[in-house]
């Protein structure tokens, strides 16, 4: 069982009682919750290594779920980790992995996260869910809630184009078209709308559904049979991620299950890296900026103002780094993934990808270096992102000769 201690601030230390209160009453910063796991032993982990669940539900005993009965599983979790030789041979990294997340029901990283929330919610007694998204998120949350036999509220602002809702819609949300604008008048209705009807939050600042991402750390220990990777590359927003899978190694070490650590990279768009420059800065804290336009969209967070001090730490802790993309970087390291490794993934998740290239041209990381890239989202979430040319969608005749003519054209790039 999860032996869940109380929710807790790491900012001051107050824990104030309540399990439905994600916020510190005294600091105002993000409550975290931590999991009792120091009572369980190596026999337990080859009970869980043998077990034939492969979702992230294995590791129960590291979550914040109390009951069995409470899960709410779409079999997300044990995503290949794939060895990519060829993509590795162009960048001159002979241990480059590719841990594809693209293959999580609803497409995206964000159902490590959801579906411990969604099961927590279950276990709280909630009958609605509610997140504020207009990509990764919005449709995870629907998918989970739909599963639970929960509602789901999406909200989004005005001009939010039909295609990055329509995933989350087609599971049944109730999605919210909002005349205002994301951080201000949408997180104001989203805040008030929450405490009015009674709904449960499923942003990256709800405590347990954070806890979910531990488990790239318990999985990447598992398909390396013990190994840790020197480093493992994290498409970076919000900042939840690196911070929850350095909980996870950590945990582990805690119990003996691992000796050493990962360095931890940041991979961020250039258009929207306060992690990155807060990195470089030598900050304490985060300075929010305003997010530009960019390929990653999904990534496009400039104020990560509850949690990304605690990326920052995590990344300064393991001796890691943070990179800033620009977005013709992110678009060939999708093209090269696509190509080399036979992944399509989204132009957010390449940034891992894009991350890896830069390191080890500047010799950060070594030729020999195990390396993991967190691909994190697919790239059918996206699909304008390839460009093509219409030309090569001409149609022809229905002969060989026309067809050798097509090919010759391709090849000559006419
Ligand atoms: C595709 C993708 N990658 C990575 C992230 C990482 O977010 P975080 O830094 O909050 O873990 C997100 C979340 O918005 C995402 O949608
Ligand atoms: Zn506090």
């Amino acid at each position: 069982m999860g032996l869940v201690r109380a929710l807790r601030c790491p900012k001051c230390g107050k824990e104030p009682g309540s399990k439905v209160v994600f916020r510190c009453p005294s600091c105002g910063s993000i409550l975290e919750v931590n999991v009792e796991v120091g009572h369980l032993t190596p026999s337990n982990l080859q009970e869980i290594l043998q077990s034939r669940d492969r979702s992230i539900w294995r590791w129960f005993d590291f979550f914040p779920v109390e009951r069995r009965a409470s899960i709410v599983s779409l079999g997300e979790g044990s995503t290949p980790l794939i060895h990519a030789t060829r993509l590795g041979e162009r960048l001159n990294m002979a241990r480059l992995y590719l841990k594809n997340d693209t293959v999580l029901p609803t497409g995206s990283l964000k159902d490590r996260s959801n579906s411990v929330g969604i099961s927590k919610a279950k276990e709280l007694g909630f009958t609605t869910a509610t997140v504020m998204s207009t990509g990764n998120a919005a449709a995870s949350v629907a998918a989970y809630a739909a599963a639970a036999g929960m509602e789901s509220v999406v909200m989004v602002p005005l001009g939010t184009a039909p295609s990055k809702i329509i995933q989350a819609r087609a599971y049944g949300a109730r999605v919210v078209v909002v005349d205002g604008d994301f951080d201000n008048e949408v997180a104001q209705l989203y805040k008030t709308a929450i405490e009015e009807f009674g709904w449960y939050d499923c942003l990256s600042s709800n405590p347990y559904r954070d806890e979910g991402k531990k488990s790239y750390a318990y999985e990447m220990v598992d398909q390396l049979d013990g190994e840790v990777p020197d480093w493992v590359i994290h498409p970076t927003a919000g900042g939840t991620g690196i911070y929850a899978t350095w909980k996870g190694f950590h945990e582990f070490r805690s119990l003996g299950w691992i000796q050493k650590l990962p360095r931890l990279v940041a991979s961020q768009s250039e258009a929207a890296a306060p992690i990155t420059y807060a990195l470089m800065k030598g900050l304490a804290d985060i300075e929010p900026e305003v997010a530009g336009p960019t390929v990653a969209e999904s990534i496009q967070v400039g104020n990560p103002v509850s949690l990304g001090w605690r990326a920052l730490a995590a990344l300064r802790e393991s001796n890691g780094t943070a990179v800033a993309l620009s977005d013709e970087e992110i678009l060939e390291a999708q093209s090269l993934t696509a190509r080399l490794a036979g992944i399509f993934a989204e132009p957010a998740a390449a940034t891992s990808v894009a991350a890896a290239k830069t390191l080890r041209a500047t010799g950060v990381i070594g030729s020999e270096e195990l390396v993991v890239c967190n691909l994190t989202g697919h790239g059918l979430k996206q699909p304008e992102s390839i460009r093509f040319d219409n030309k090569e969608f001409v149609p022809i005749a229905p002969t060989l000769e026309a067809l050798r003519e097509q090919l010759q054209r391709a090849e000559t790039g006419e």
